[in-house]
């Protein structure tokens, strides 16, 4: 067995991420010409693509290609008294330290022993007060009067939304155990500490399925639900020596888990979070069977009518962090110079052709001569199947770096042969290497490509 890595052993820096991200359009920070809103990000063309793709992408391997999976979309917006009964209004706390005099705030569990036996502000020296019990929910209020009585939660997970339409789902889709239901969508943590880009934000995005089992079956489903989530981020060509699990002790559990596993990433400030699995038992349908007062018991029907309140095994990533993983996993900087080319050194983004903002890019070789209007009709066959850009500014060595920086697979160049013979260049962003084919091969190569892509 190879020896744990300790440190990210690729190009990329969270700076270099962050600016790159920035200067290619992939993500921005909110507001910015107000000075910026921490804890919140936007996502720009590149961004807004990359992460629609990767939502696709795991919605594909949740959904499509399971019989019992089936997706909702719930409102961000729920019954504060489902909160009340997740367990949220009471238990879902960080605990706070401030400091009296540069009144800097730290989560106590993120302080070392020391710290917090010197009572001491790490940043100023100052006295820090005692820990405190925060809730990481945002309270609002809605309606027109301004009373306490509605005082309104925004989620801080996407799974209650689907615990409380549990029984709707079996109704309208037949669905019988096990089965799963997923969901992306928005979740928001008042988070204290919002460091790393966009690694932990207030405002993010989850990908979340809820699998429902029987009484007795809980640990064989998690068992698989470990190996599948691990498979995909194989399948997704992540850097497997970059993937661990780590298993919740007991003071980590959260108040809904009876066991927890994380997927962890090495990202380039260490090990972290990337995504959760949990067996949550009968914790949520109980609490809400006993809040709500409804029955959310389920009539099993291929043991004799028997009732019971299924298990829960839940698999829970961020969206947002999945790309930022991404996009430090897909980050490389390589000398070129050997490979004739004029630059030296190129940056490129190695992702996964399935989840690239743009999957190919057709440049005419000159902009006169016809190229540029046989190249845009070019563009225009490939469209309707795969995510397309066209440039045609600069020099076309110029032209390759920009959509390596982008993390586009595949270029296809229109040049003066093309336009006698119908033959295109095909270059590949990883292996800089380029084939000739004729522009009627080129949407079956590339899906071929796509499918059998493995990441050198
Ligand atoms: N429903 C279970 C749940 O929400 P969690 O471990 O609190 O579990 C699941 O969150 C995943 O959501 C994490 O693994 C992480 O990828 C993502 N996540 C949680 N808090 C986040 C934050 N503040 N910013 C970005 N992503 C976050």
């Amino acid at each position: 067995m190879s020896e744990e890595l300790t440190e990210y052993k690729g190009a990329a820096t969270m700076e270099k991420i962050a600016s790159l991200a920035k200067r290619r359009g992939f993500v921005f920070q909110s507001s910015e010409i107000y000075g910026g809103q921490s804890g919140a990000w936007d996502y720009g063309p590149l961004g807004s693509e990359l992460k629609n793709r990767i939502a696709a992408n795991w919605w594909k391997e949740m959904t499509q290609l399971n019989d019992n999976i089936v997706g909702i979309d719930s409102a961000i917006l729920m019954h504060p008294r489902a909160w009340e009964a997740s367990g949220h209004v009471e238990n879902f706390t960080d605990p706070l330290v401030d400091c009296k005099k540069c009144k800097a705030r730290f989560r106590a569990d993120h302080l070392s022993p020391e710290e917090i036996a010197s009572k001491k502000c790490p940043e100023c020296g100052g006295e820090l007060t005692p820990a405190r019990k925060f809730n990481l929910m945002f309270k609002t209020l809605i309606g027109a009067i301004e009373d306490d009585a509605n005082a309104i939660y925004l989620r801080p997970e996407t799974a209650q939304g689907i615990y409380v339409n549990y029984k709707n789902v079996i109704q309208s889709s037949r669905m019988k155990l096990p089965f799963g239901i997923a969901q992306i969508g928005k979740a928001f943590r008042n988070e204290i500490v919002t460091k790393n880009f966009i690694f932990r934000t207030c405002e993010f995005e989850q990908m979340e399925m809820q699998f429902f089992v029987k009484p007795g079956t809980d640990t064989e489903w998690f068992d698989e639900w470990k190996k599948r989530r691990w498979a995909y981020y194989e399948k997704l060509g992540v850097k497997i020596d970059h993937l661990r699990w780590h298993q919740h002790g007991q003071d980590e559990l959260a108040h809904y888990a009876k066991g927890a596993y994380d997927i962890e990433y090495l990202f380039p400030m260490g090990w972290k979070e990337l995504e959760g699995v949990h067996n949550r038992s009968d914790y949520d349908l109980s609490r809400h069977t006993l809040y709500s007062g409804k029955d959310l018991q389920y009539i099993d029907q291929d043991d004799g009518g028997k009732k019971y309140t299924p298990l829960i095994i839940e698999t829970s990533a961020g969206l947002t962090r999945t790309l930022l993983m991404l996009l430090c996993d897909a980050y490389d900087e390589e000398k070129v110079a050997d490979k004739g080319n004029e630059d030296d050194w190129r940056t490129v983004l190695r992702f996964h052709p399935s989840v690239a903002p743009i999957t190919v890019a057709v440049l005419p070789l000159m902009k006169k001569d016809g190229l540029a209007e046989l190249a845009k009709d070019i563009r225009n066959d490939l469209r309707q199947d795969f995510s397309t850009d066209y440039d045609q500014s600069g020099a076309i060595g110029r032209r390759y770096r920009r959509q390596d920086e982008a993390g586009t697979p595949f270029c296809v160049t229109v040049d003066y042969e093309s336009k006698e013979n119908g033959t295109v260049t095909l270059r590949f962003r990883d292996s800089m290497e380029q084939t000739r084919l004729n522009r009627n091969e080129l949407a079956a190569r590339l899906s071929a490509e796509i499918k059998n892509y493995r990441r050198t």
